[in-house]
């Protein structure tokens, strides 16, 4: 008789953002005249810079001719495009690496998944609350124990070091739900706590492109001892509108080590690159081709454009839900507004009343864990044409 993975009767019956496309589906289906906004799931709208569209042509090309055409790809990436993200993500700051502690993924969303397929089912995870339901929900797929991480309004929405021992450590920054970002003393905290404890911290660093103050770490090993404890998730998809061109990247030191049962330390970037040329065959040419491109004076310059264009969003958003009269966070560091529903409303409930009454759909807070509630995400990631739509009809209902 074949048997389930029992783990996955734990999770909830559907993953967050395909819920809220569920109930979206349902309401446009009822009203098809209606014009919905979509600011909830983080998906990009400006469409893939001149110079990623050019190197996709020519790749492809390539692929026409017997002459260039390529097979398999390197399943942890080709050398130009780990040796461009070396350069201009790390080395060009200071940070030292080397080629061969950079793995090219198809998004950070899989290797976040999949990392723990190097790790005991054993492991204490910690997370923030609220959180990217991603890290919860891969977890309990392995049967993880897993620590809710206290994240108070009081100190924006930091993670707070817990009094026992964890293993296994999720922190994200900038932060999706909340927006908020860690600084060098928080982030330095997180390391000393994960060296103290033998524990690894995944950081989760798909927003860095989004930071605009000066001080605020763009990669977890700007911190000293970081490439003995962390490893760290980076994508296309958010600084390069890569969501449906899939490319990303994850950095696991050689310095990084795990446990097995006698105490020994083993290499988790030995153990990653197994792990991944068992189970992946490596991201498309055409696609690393497209990725290299961002790099290029160029690519780097439409990129910075195309940020900006969000962050510009990001801001209006901020400036009408404060003329409406809400409290709202993030939107600075971060393409996340994580605003506070009106007195008395649970966050699914102002989730209903903003698509059938202004036709907007965000992300309710209770959706990113227990201490979202109350709260609400919405998205800079949408058509400037249509935010600003969208806080017109905020102002018209909330406004007093
Ligand atoms: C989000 O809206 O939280 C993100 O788009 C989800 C993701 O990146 O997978």
């Amino acid at each position: 008789m074949i048997t389930i993975n029992e783990n996955f009767k734990a999770l909830s019956e559907n993953y967050l953002f395909s819920e809220i496309a569920r109930k979206v589906a349902s309401y446009k289906a009822q009203n098809p005249k209606a014009e919905v906004i979509s600011l909830g799931i983080g998906d990009v709208t400006e469409a893939l810079s001149e110079s990623v569209i050019q190197a996709l042509h020519t790749a492809v090309d390539e692929m026409a001719d017997r002459a260039t055409f390529r097979g398999y790809a390197p399943e942890c990436g080709y050398d130009f495009l780990k040796n461009a993200i070396l350069e201009n993500d790390y080395l060009a700051r200071g940070i030292s690496l080397s080629s061969d502690e950079i793995f090219i993924n198809d998004g950070a969303k899989s290797s976040l998944g999949h990392f723990g397929d190097i790790l005991s089912a054993n492991n204490i995870v910690a997370v923030s609350d609220p959180v990217y339901p991603v890290y919860v929900d891969t977890n309990v797929m392995e049967g993880r124990k897993i620590t809710y991480l206290a994240c108070p309004p009081e100190k924006e929405f930091a993670a707070q070091i817990p009094d026992g021992k964890v293993d296994m450590i999720y922190l994200c920054s900038p932060n999706n739900p909340t927006g908020s970002v860690l600084n060098r003393g928080q982030l330095t905290a997180w390391v000393e706590y994960a060296r103290k404890h033998k524990a690894v911290i995944l950081f989760d660093s798909a927003y860095e492109a989004y930071i605009s103050d000066p001080t605020i770490p763009r990669s977890i090993y700007e911190i000293n001892g970081a490439k003995e404890v962390a490893v760290e998730f980076r994508s296309f998809s958010k600084t390069a509108g890569f969501t449906g061109v899939r490319c990303g990247y994850t950095i696991v030191p050689k310095k990084l080590q795990a446990y097995d049962k006698n105490g020994s330390g083993v290499s988790l970037n030995a153990l990653w690159r197994r792990h991944q040329s068992t189970k992946f065959n490596g991201t498309a040419y055409i696609i690393q081709r497209a990725a290299e491109a961002v790099y290029s004076i160029q690519g780097k310059r439409q990129t910075l454009a195309t940020i900006a264009y969000y962050m510009n969003n990001a801001k209006t958003i901020l400036d009408g839900l404060k003329r409406a009269g809400f409290k709202a966070h993030g939107g600075v560091n971060a393409p996340y507004i994580w605003l506070e529903t009106p007195t008395g409303m649970t966050s699914w409930e102002f989730f209903d009343k903003l698509l059938n009454e202004c036709q907007i759909v965000g992300t309710p807070g209770v959706g990113f864990g227990p201490s979202g509630e109350g709260y609400f995400r919405l998205t800079a990631f949408a058509k400037a044409e249509n935010v600003e739509k969208a806080m017109e009809r905020m102002m018209a209902l909330f406004y007093s």
